[in-house]
């Protein structure tokens, strides 16, 4: 007997494949650009006062304090922000809305690999911007896209190398292509870059931000991720999200994490200092660190692919992607100031073997 069929777009569907979430305590965990240090000490705070009618009844659906906090601050009306289950479902929501299948998805490439997998669901076509660290740039890729696309994934700074876009010609691309929706997604933006925020400020009408709380927040297990655009792209995203996509505590965390700015601030500042300092040494012992603006490094060296077990080895857990242009390299998230003094002298190690 045969089973359900699924969809014949889902059956051809590769899945993202996640990086590790190893059960051992002991391993220095560098391999999925979390944050290292703990959440602000208001976050724990909020979720002891959470109460038991808040965990009995349903969240609030449309996540309401917390998006005022968030518009608040980032100087936008509340109507202009959605909030996901991680970014990854805003994201996701993006694609649901506005791609309908055999229409067309851009994005630079490398890049995020989850991409794919929406554009994929959704019955659409995948198109490319090549770009790479010997060029054409990601600005040049971007130049040379073509024009007729329903949605383009735009990542600054961009994993799996780090490099910021220029605000300018996001601007350009997005105004070349009225029909476009153009996601920033600015998941590390924290970290560096320029957001397109001033875009959606300057009244663009089809530019859309994506940010999460995972890299600069400390809050990657809780899942919580917003997208900030015109009141009328959020009122169409609000019709393909889940009633209750953020659970109570998630909602509690975010807002206590969001409005301790200052604890969130010098987290980052330290992480971006021990950023730049980990590339120096990474570059003395032969590597070819590219400058990144994320809170993670893309270290490349002919014998990568050998080095990556290796890491393992010393209890360190770094991302090596078997990816064509990728396999000589890679990815390092910083971790906290000891996390990375670890791994350095392992690398240090392993380099003059
Ligand atoms: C570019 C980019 N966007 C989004 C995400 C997902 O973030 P979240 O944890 O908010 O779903 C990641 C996670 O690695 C990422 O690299």
């Amino acid at each position: 007997m045969t089973g359900p069929t699924p969809r014949p777009e889902v059956a051809a569907m590769h899945a993202y494949v996640p990086g590790e979430q190893p059960k051992d305590a002991r391993l220095v965990k560098l391999n999925t650009n979390e944050n290292n240090y703990p959440p602000s000490p208001k976050v724990l705070e909020a979720l002891a006062a959470l109460g038991e009618r808040r965990i009995a009844r349903y969240p609030d659906p449309v996540c309401g304090a917390l998006r005022e906090s968030i518009a608040r601050t980032l100087a936008v009306g509340p109507s202009q922000v959605v909030v996901g289950n991680g970014s990854d479902e805003v994201l996701k929501m993006a694609a649901e809305a506005y791609v309908s299948p055999g229409e067309r998805v851009g994005c630079l490439w490398p890049t995020y690999s989850l991409y794919p997998v929406f554009v994929q669901k959704a019955a659409a076509t995948e198109v490319r911007f090549p770009w790479s660290l010997d060029g054409p740039t990601q600005e040049e890729a971007l130049e040379a896209a073509p024009a007729d696309l329903a949605l383009a994934y735009l990542t600054t700074p961009n994993p799996p190398f780090g490099l910021p876009l220029d605000l300018d010609a996001v601007r350009r691309f997005a105004l070349r292509r009225p029909q476009t929706l153009v996601v920033s997604d600015e998941a590390y933006i924290a970290y560096g870059g320029k957001s397109a925020l001033e875009l959606v400020r300057e009244g663009l009408p089809n530019v859309l931000v994506t940010r999460s709380f995972s890299k600069s927040h400390s809050l990657a297990g809780m899942r919580v991720g917003f997208a900030v655009g015109s009141a009328e792209i959020v009122a169409v995203l609000n019709k393909v999200k889940d009633s209750y996509n953020l659970n109570a505590t998630a909602q509690a965390a975010a807002q206590a994490a969001w409005e301790d700015q200052a604890y969130t601030d010098a987290v980052v500042a330290r992480i971006v200092a021990s950023r730049e300092r980990t590339a120096v040494r990474l570059r003395g012992l032969g590597f070819q660190v590219p400058p990144s603006a994320g809170n993670f490094l893309f270290a490349l060296r002919e014998d990568a692919p050998a080095l990556f077990p290796k890491f393992r080895d010393h209890n360190i857990l770094v991302r090596w992607f078997d990816t064509p242009g990728l396999r000589n390299g890679l990815r390092v998230s910083i971790g906290t100031d000891d996390e990375m003094e670890t791994f350095l002298r392992a690398a240090e190690a392993l380099c003059s073997q």
